[in-house]
């Protein structure tokens, strides 16, 4: 499925700001020679360009953004236009000030910088409501026009009075206008918390209340709906005056504010900004870039039908980060191929031209301030354009992928907030993009999906840290190993509800103790020094073989084996240990010292046609690769063990499959079983194939029924 019918191959483009140069025509001229010498064949205009359009209320001036649009679409290149209301001017705020946030005190902010204003206030809509007519009524039949890009990054919460009551509107819906209803959910009677109506339940101010974590999680709730209603109130007004020109907005890496799983229900195509942080000295780029590829696949699978954009990346450097490091060559088409390998249809940057002042002025462009062509972050980024039209035929094809990790916005959101394990350590991102990093270096690119997502594609789930658990999901997972599927939980599964109430009865609560066949009586949190271990056992140990703990009589039904008796490779445990009790599963380790030794640590329960697996302790994935090629296995997955570095994913289109190679590395890497044709980068001799350091080679495969 192509995102865009009007362009023949893939995007190539990004954010330019000609409002910023209006009294430099020759610059602008230049600009079109350049775009399309390196092969730009799309750019996304207005965004932040409020002031130019609107220099005072009501006064619209959009000549110069018509003239720029066709000069562009005369030159073969496309537009996606924002709106342009991530940033405000001064006469807005001066005249509405209620367009300006309140902070988590609830003080009002001063006019300035950007992505603040309040979503909820009704002076600003209808202000957002008049820019974007006019920008819809001049621009929706511009031949040029591919999309609608909304706002620009939506983030952040608004502490106002306006917001206070839309949250307890909100409230209000969610616990049908029954206070109680709530009490119950928020466990109120906690510090005499109790409520007595709505109107009662202030936002989380910082100095207010901060210790209902029901309340805490609900909040977040209500403001990724809040942003969410901001976003589709923006997209009814464009699609009022003509519908059906497709929408996106940009989506931020591992973003913490919004639910992005709800907002991307809105939007026709899912986009993202990639800013990945390379060559640092404590994190290998190979690692950087696994980050970035779980960050793919989790855009991706958001509409997994279709391709996704990668609406910003950086030409050479940012310049926001702790260290503001250049990429060494090669590296900029490494990240945007990266981006294509795993379902991007574009390669967008932030930005075509350098400003020249402000905060942005030294943050990485296609053309800098020299204002020539023969730079290297120029040539890098004209090489990519001429590598991306070599491979124009992968676009509108689509990766397929039969393993997922579960990640809920809610779920991370409810766990950090838990005054419980460390918050030093609780690394949940981390903890999930590590079980990512062991499927693809046995070559199977994960996607990354919400509990509540359609399942039925998928054959193994991983759910790291599922703490929190949505209404029905204990079910789902019942009926998904019932029906074949391998799903692996581990330590801190199901032990909360959706309103963060604690599981009753031993946790994973929802009946899944009876999935996993065990339940988890306590978890213990470990300190970087401590040194804990499990033993991976030779053979599968039945419960039945465990003999009684020796360390209580209270605690008789927690299995405990003989130490001695068992074999088998040892395994540091980093962090987290839960003890297990009531194990009917096969048990694939132990605990080795620490007053858990003797007792399950991992396990596997066959469960109808399917097999439940826990890991009770946070260890290294490598360490527990058999358990995955045992699940890859069980599943009919195929894979293959990819050397360190070396990236490898798939795209299908009808009848043809193509295989992406990235060298992720500083140093040459070899891969063998190579078949295909070379569409990109060094051929496969003999299946052995060569990639120099930060490589990309694009094989091309027939296949039969790929999709
Ligand atoms: C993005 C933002 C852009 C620009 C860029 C710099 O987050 O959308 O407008 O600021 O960062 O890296």
């Amino acid at each position: 499925m192509k995102i865009f019918p009007q362009l023949p191959g893939l995007v190539h483009g990004g954010d330019y700001n000609p409002d910023q140069w209006l009294d430099r025509p020759d610059i602008l001229e230049k600009d079109i020679e350049y775009f399309k010498e390196a092969g730009i064949n799309c750019v996304t205009l207005g965004v932040f360009a409020w002031a130019a359009e609107e220099p005072t209320e009501d006064d619209f001036q959009l000549d110069w953004l018509a003239q720029i649009m066709d000069r562009l679409y005369q030159n073969g290149i496309y537009i996606i236009l924002a709106t342009p209301t991530g940033a405000r001017p001064a006469w807005l705020d001066e005249k509405y000030p209620e367009a300006m946030r309140c902070d988590e005190r609830g003080v009002r902010n001063h006019h300035g910088l950007r992505h603040n204003h309040c979503m909820s206030s009704p002076a600003f809509r209808d202000r957002v409501r008049a820019i974007d007519t006019a920008l819809a009524e001049r621009f929706a039949d511009h031949p040029g026009l591919l999309m609608w890009h909304i706002s620009n990054e939506l983030g952040g919460y608004c502490y106002c009075e306006h917001c206070k009551y839309a949250w307890q509107e909100w409230l209000r819906g969610r616990y049908h206008d029954d206070i109680e209803e709530l009490n119950k959910a928020w466990w109120t009677g906690f510090w005499s918390h109790r409520f007595n109506d709505f109107s009662q339940i202030e936002p989380p101010y910082a100095n207010g209340e901060t210790a209902l974590l029901g309340m805490n999680v609900d909040w977040r709730r209500f403001e990724t709906f809040l942003a969410t209603d901001f976003m589709r109130f923006e997209i009814d007004t464009l699609h009022a005056v003509k519908p059906d020109v497709p929408v996106t907005t940009n989506f931020m890496e591992l973003f913490y504010d919004y639910d992005y799983n709800y907002m991307k229900e809105f939007v026709d195509y899912i986009s993202w900004d990639n800013y990945p942080e390379m060559h640092r000295t404590e994190v290998s780029d190979s690692r950087t870039m696994i980050e970035r590829s779980f960050m793919h696949s989790m855009f991706r699978s958001m509409k997994p039908d279709r391709p996704f954009m990668m609406m910003e990346s950086a030409p050479g450097l940012v310049n926001w980060k702790p260290y503001n490091k250049y990429r060494r060559p090669g590296v900029h088409e490494l990240i945007s191929m990266q981006a294509v390998a795993d379902g991007s249809d574009t390669v967008q940057y932030f930005q075509l031209r350098k400003s020249r002042g402000a905060s942005e002025q030294w943050h990485g462009a296609v053309i800098d301030h020299i204002g020539t062509d023969d730079t290297r972050i120029f040539k890098e980024v004209a090489k990519t354009g001429a590598d991306l039209a070599a491979i124009a035929e992968v676009t509108g094809s689509v990766a397929k992928n039969e393993a997922a990790i579960l990640y809920d916005w809610d779920n991370r959101w409810a766990l950090d907030d838990a005054q419980m394990l460390s918050n030093e350590t609780k690394n949940f991102d981390e903890t999930c993009t590590n079980i990512y990093e062991e499927f693809m270096r046995l070559g199977v690119c994960p996607n990354i999906i919400s509990s509540d997502a359609d399942w039925s594609h998928y054959r193994i789930i991983c759910a790291p840290m599922l703490y929190l658990l949505h209404d029905g999901i204990g079910r789902k997972i019942a009926d998904f190993v019932k029906n074949g599927g391998q799903f692996l939980a581990t330590y801190c599964m199901g032990y909360v509800d959706k309103t963060t109430l604690a599981n009753l009865g031993g946790f994973p609560g929802q009946g899944l103790s009876e999935v996993f066949g065990l339940k988890s009586e306590e978890i213990d949190t470990l300190y970087p020094e401590d040194n804990v271990n499990l033993r991976l056992s030779d053979q599968p140990l039945k419960p039945t073989d465990a003999g009684k703990p020796e360390w209580s009589s209270s605690a008789e039904p927690i299995s405990c084996f003989d130490l001695t008796k068992v074999t088998g490779k040892s395994v540091a445990v980093h962090d987290y240990e839960e003890l297990l009790r009531d194990v009917t599963a096969d048990v694939l380790a132990i605990y080795e010292n620490d007053y858990m030794a003797g007792t399950p640590a991992i396990t596997r329960n066959a469960y109808g046609k399917g097999c439940a697996w826990y890991v009770a302790a946070r260890v290294d994935q490598d360490d527990i690769r058999p358990i995955y090629e045992e699940m890859l296995d069980n599943a009919g997955i195929d894979h293959t063990l990819l050397p360190e570095g070396l990236e490898k994913t798939s795209r299908y289109s009808d009848n043809v499959r193509y295989d992406f190679y990235l060298n992720c590395t500083a140093e040459p890497l070899t891969v063998e079983n190579v078949s295909g044709t070379a569409l990109l980068g060094p051929a496969a001799e003999g299946g052995r194939l060569t990639l120099p350091p930060y490589g990309v080679a694009v094989f091309k495969i027939g296949v039969r029924n790929s999709v």
